[in-house]
């Protein structure tokens, strides 16, 4: 059987709505939801596939050996011999788990990381938990209590679903436009709630542009209000700008807020080391009280298992490394992307990312063609995020690219070249297209 039941050879979804229609209400309707999903999930190789081995970035489905540009390890640290050859140390001194929840009792090696977490993004004080799936079903609740909430209208599903368990215990939601706090500052403008919550992606993982945050800060102080930012994808890659920056993606990786010169007043930041730092771990940064509070009250605290010990190890290690060729890694990133962005502009392909962070989305002309555009891709050897309905609407049908520091050249020219080959059959949308402008659409 397979994971959501169906019968052997049942998963072709298209044929099973007749077969169960009437006798699985709780199933039939998200089967229905998730058909085109379900259907490419079951017939494409670039989707739910079995990774049989890597080899630097390059990865083996089968027999196929396929350059990786879906993985968010941004710096390379999965792969880096450094962080590699210090986490046994670890795991002879503390084991390969340490199974207390954190209220129970925290190796050390939290308060390492917390101190440096707080000491790099130069916040007040900084919590970690496991995901940062735990931390919005958890701290988003308690932050809004029976408040409003103010949800950026695409933020992240996980951002989505913490406000849904908000809601279930009394919080009221509004959407704003998608990076627009002038939409925002109406809505506030309109509130009487004294209990202002603001709940927003830092870098968007779609768009791979970042928002502006120096805007959203000041519309939140002005109206008392606290903002929430998950820069999960930002963190590690952009940080505070200054004279002996690299690159244009600013020093240190130490996240949006310091990207934008922005102070944490009235600011909460959350972020993980599960994209830059390659590890299983999450972080809430945000005032010791907070802190304290999240610390009896913040059910992952009290009650999850925590991350294993080669998690922390990588995480302690990453800051060692980040800290003396994070700049570097980051300049070599910056360069990987400006070279599919301008093969891109050369194409005349349109792309949401106006930003050169490495998350590139490359939406198709045709949202029915998403399986033959994979299938193209994974024949020349590229391995992307297939975005297909209802993981996006279906004008925003296409595939995302993620560029790391541990991406050849030679895996770029690949890319590059499928791309060359799509846009010459006519498969992706051009720039100016006016069906192309994906953030006006939100
Ligand atoms: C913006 C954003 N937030 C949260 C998550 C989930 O993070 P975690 O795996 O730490 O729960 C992701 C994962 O892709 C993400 O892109």
């Amino acid at each position: 059987m397979s994971r959501i039941g169906l019968p052997p050879g049942g998963s072709n979804i298209g044929a099973v709505p007749a077969q169960v229609a009437g006798g699985r209400p709780w199933v039939d309707h998200w089967l229905e939801t998730c058909r085109d999903l379900s259907a490419l999930k079951a017939s494409h190789p670039m989707m739910d596939a079995v990774v049989d081995g890597v080899d630097g970035r390059m990865i083996r489905v089968g027999d196929n050996w396929l350059a990786d540009f879906a993985s968010c390890n941004y710096l390379g640290f999965d792969l880096d011999r450094e962080i590699i050859d210090a986490v046994p140390a670890y795991l002879e001194a503390w084991g390969t788990h340490p199974s207390w929840s954190r209220l129970l009792g925290s190796p050390v090696l939290y308060e390492q990381i917390e101190d440096r977490l707080t000491a790099l993004l130069g916040s007040e004080d900084s919590l970690v938990l496991p995901t940062i799936t735990h931390i919005h079903m958890s701290v988003i609740p308690l932050l809004a209590a029976s408040g409003t909430i103010f949800l950026d209208s695409r933020a992240h599903k996980t951002i989505y679903d913490g406000c849904q368990v908000a809601r279930a215990r009394g919080a009221a939601i509004r959407r704003f436009r998608f990076e627009d706090p002038d939409h925002l500052d109406e809505l506030l403008r309109a509130e009487r709630d004294p209990t202002r919550l603001i709940c927003m992606d830092g870098v968007n993982s779609m768009t791979g542009n970042a928002p502006d945050v120096r805007a959203f800060a000041q519309v939140a102080r002005e109206h008392g209000a606290l903002l929430y930012v998950d820069d999960a994808h930002g963190f590690g890659v952009i940080g505070e700008r200054g004279p002996g920056e690299t690159c244009p993606y600013g020093m240190r990786g130490n996240s949006v807020v310091r990207h934008f010169g922005e102070s944490y007043d009235n600011v909460v930041l959350v972020g993980g080391f599960s994209k830059s730092y390659s590890s299983l771990l999450a972080f809430i940064a945000c005032p010791t009280d907070v802190k304290d509070l999240l610390k009896v009250a913040a059910s992952p605290y009290l009650y999850s298992g925590p991350s294993p010990v080669a998690s922390l190890a990588t995480v302690l290690e990453g800051f060692d490394v980040n800290e003396r060729r994070g700049d570097d890694l980051r300049r070599t990133l910056f360069e990987r992307t400006e070279r599919v962005l301008d093969a891109l502009a050369v194409l005349g392909v349109m792309t949401p990312n106006r930003s050169g962070l490495p998350i590139v989305e490359v939406p198709l002309r045709d949202h029915r063609r998403i399986g033959d555009v994979g299938q193209l891709l994974f024949d020349r050897g590229v391995y992307v995020t297939l975005a297909a309905y209802p993981l996006v609407p279906k004008h925003e049908v296409g595939f995302r690219i993620q560029v790391t520091a541990a991406n050849t050249d030679a895996e770029i020219d690949m890319l590059i070249s499928a791309l060359g080959e799509l846009a010459a059959r006519d498969e992706l949308r051009l720039a100016g297209d006016a069906d192309g402008r994906l953030e006006q659409a939100a």
